[in-house]
């Protein structure tokens, strides 16, 4: 039980690598407050962490937004007197295409959500935890560090992440509080949905992999929770690849 006693804030928690984390921090003693832009989804995580026996509450947020996600926090800290991780996960894609076709509006709502809001859930985590310490981890991608020509915005805003997760690690080393990153290859989430329904596509993106198949939730949370325990001290500034080789090799 590595979270006993330990509250944890997950957003994005309504699905995909967020609710199996969610799940998986639970199930280990924490208190998991979930977090997401989708309350019924929220609230589906919450269902199963109580039918495990685990406690959690749902709670709202559009992480683009500063006040919601100050809020996310400080109601955490109210309900449970204390933060000790915060997984900054919430996060879009963008709709493939050429920065030619691509609207403005598409490129800054990507950079809102996974760059904007992952600033606003570090800011807001190092106020809770500057005087307790803690553990920040943020989800990046290999797209931060690899390159296709149609995910313009959402390569700009994992790149932005990795960078945070350095600077952040350095600036909140003196408060004791951990700054980490993921950086998932193909995790078969709602994210990539859309990939899964036109065949030979999903059959390229899974062959970005060593081993040809995309990685699961599961496989995810179990990393995260990882690098959010006590097992991981000495790992900071740090970004962690879960992608199965993805960003080591060309096919
Ligand atoms: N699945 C992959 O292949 C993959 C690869 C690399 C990185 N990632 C990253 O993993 C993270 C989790 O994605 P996932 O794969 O589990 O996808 P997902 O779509 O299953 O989950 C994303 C969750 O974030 C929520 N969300 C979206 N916008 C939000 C907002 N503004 N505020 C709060 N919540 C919001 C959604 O409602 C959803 O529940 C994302 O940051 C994504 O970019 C995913």
């Amino acid at each position: 039980m590595r979270f006993e006693n330990k509250v944890v804030i997950v957003t994005g928690a309504g699905s995909g690598i967020g609710r199996a984390s969610a799940l998986r921090f639970a199930r280990e003693g924490a208190r998991v407050t979930v977090a997401d832009v989708n309350e019924a989804a929220a609230q589906e995580t919450v269902r199963q962490i109580e039918a495990e026996g685990g406690t959690a509450i749902a709670h709202p947020v559009d992480v683009s937004e500063w006040s919601q996600v100050e809020a996310l926090v400080q109601d955490t800290v109210s309900r449970w007197g204390r933060l000790d991780v915060m997984f900054n996960n919430a996060g879009i894609g963008n709709p493939p295409q050429s920065l030619l076709e691509l609207s403005l509006e598409a490129y800054h709502r990507t950079i809102a959500v996974n760059q904007h809001g992952v600033f606003y859930g570090i800011r807001a985590a190092a106020q809770a935890m500057r005087d307790s310490g803690g553990v920040i981890v943020n989800t990046a991608s290999v797209y931060g560090f690899v390159a296709d020509r149609r995910h313009i915005p959402y390569h700009a805003s994992k790149a932005a992440v990795v960078m945070m997760t350095k600077a952040a690690a350095l600036e909140l080393a003196r408060y004791n509080i951990r700054v980490v990153a993921i950086a998932p290859g193909l995790i078969d989430t709602g994210i990539v949905t859309g990939w899964k329904a036109h065949p030979e596509v999903w059959a390229t993106v899974q062959s970005a992999q060593m081993r040809r198949r995309a990685g699961t939730p599961e496989e995810v949370a179990d990393v995260v929770t990882f690098l959010a325990s006590d097992e991981a001290s000495f790992v900071n500034g740090s970004v962690i690849f879960v992608d199965d080789g993805a960003a080591s090799f060309k096919r």
